[in-house]
């Protein structure tokens, strides 16, 4: 196939040109230190530069919105001049890179916040154990109900979050509506049972999700803001719900309306998650005129073939982005990828972050050891 059809075309948008259309995969690699990136983060980030977005890991937008272990914030000084330097770094190489913003809602443990407790739309308590200081792992424990202020005080942290991310120099945000965070535990009603304006029916429900969106699109500008998505995946113990179709479409319409950069469709059925349904992707698509992005298993034939057809823009590409730093020069020459260590993508130091070599680097190394 000729990879310089789409896959390797610049995108120009209002605002940022990108250099190709692939994005590399926002990635939790838990390497931070107190919730900050450490020194290795813009070795990791610059080495990927070469990607046409770097979509950088979620990180957190208040204390309590940690879910994981050693996951990074951007709410204090020191965290936004660590973040500031992962920015230069990819910059100077000509990259783009947007900065995820979550808060994880009722999926964490408190052990990970420094003891600041879970908080949630209401006090449903989610399946399952994470991981914690000792390397042990406790089950989640039942979060604390969000008051309407605290709701509106994360709506604001959010915002804040995104005027902290332009100003480190950050191309935009990604604010993560999906997996089963907080923005998609106020838009499904087994973990909203609230009885204010963010909860009841469907249009309370997605108040949350919409107020940060418009926020964030007001105060940064909508063509340096995107949205990621995971409708129908169930992650983090959410049932799917009788609404989750329409809901989907009223968001998808207030993002056309907004009209913000991107929406980003996150597949998890490489996962095993129900996968998103081709029927919404291509409502999505024709609700929404500005870029769509998908996730989720491509490879670069199946990621060239899916922008043929026009239902994506971009492709986002998570695990190949581990092991392949030169992701976009592997595909560009039609290069065989190397295979990230599983034991590593969550944890290890710079073993497993910071020391898959490059194509050509690798290649300088076979010659010097023949
Ligand atoms: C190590 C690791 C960390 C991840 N962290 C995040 C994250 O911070 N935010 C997010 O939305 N998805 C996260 N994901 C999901 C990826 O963005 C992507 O959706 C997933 O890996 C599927 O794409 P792939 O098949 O190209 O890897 C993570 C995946 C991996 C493997």
């Amino acid at each position: 196939m000729n990879l310089t059809k789409k896959l390797l075309t610049p995108l120009i948008s209002k605002a940022i040109t990108f250099q190709n259309r692939v994005v590399m995969a926002p990635m939790s690699r838990r390497r931070a230190i107190d919730a900050t990136p450490g020194a290795s983060a813009p070795i990791y980030y610059g080495q990927r530069a070469g990607a046409g977005l770097i979509i950088a890991e979620n990180s957190a937008v208040a204390p309590n919105g940690i879910g994981y272990l050693h996951a990074p914030g951007i709410y204090s000084n020191e965290q936004k001049n660590a973040w500031k330097k992962v920015v230069n770094e990819v910059h100077e190489r000509k990259g783009k890179i947007f900065v995820q913003l979550v808060h994880s809602g009722r999926i964490g443990h408190p052990l990970n916040q420094g003891g600041t407790g879970l908080v949630a739309p209401s006090a449903v308590k989610a399946a399952g154990t994470v991981r914690t200081p000792g390397d042990l792992h406790l089950p989640m424990p039942q979060p604390e109900v969000l008051t309407t202020t605290g709701v509106q005080e994360l709506i604001n942290a959010h915002i804040n979050a995104a005027i902290s991310a332009v100003e480190i120099g950050f191309d935009g945000v990604e604010i993560h509506g999906a997996h089963g965070f907080l923005p998609e535990q106020f838009l499904n009603p087994y973990t909203n049972q609230r009885t204010d304006e963010y909860g009841g029916n469907m249009i309370n429900r997605s108040r949350f999700l919409l107020e940060i969106m418009k926020g964030v699109a007001d105060a940064i500008g909508k063509d340096r803001t995107g949205i990621r998505l995971s409708p129908f995946a169930g992650l983090n113990d959410l049932p799917l719900y009788a609404e989750e179709k329409s809901t989907h479409q009223y968001i998808t319409d207030a993002m056309e309306q907004l009209g913000i950069l991107y929406i980003h469709l996150s597949d998890q059925s490489t996962n095993g998650f129900p996968p998103i349904p081709e029927e919404h992707i291509r409502d999505v698509r024709n609700r929404f005129s500005n870029l769509v992005i998908l996730s989720g298993g491509y490879t670069a034939d199946s990621g060239e073939a899916i922008l043929q057809t026009g239902l994506a823009d971009m492709i986002a590409y998570g695990r190949p982005f581990i092991a392949n730093p030169d992701l976009v020069e592997r595909f560009r020459q039609g290069a065989p990828l190397a295979i990230g260590d599983k034991n590593t993508f969550y944890e290890g130091g710079d073993k497993g972050y910071i020391d898959y070599p490059a194509l050509y680097e690798a290649q300088n190394t076979s010659c010097l050891t023949v």
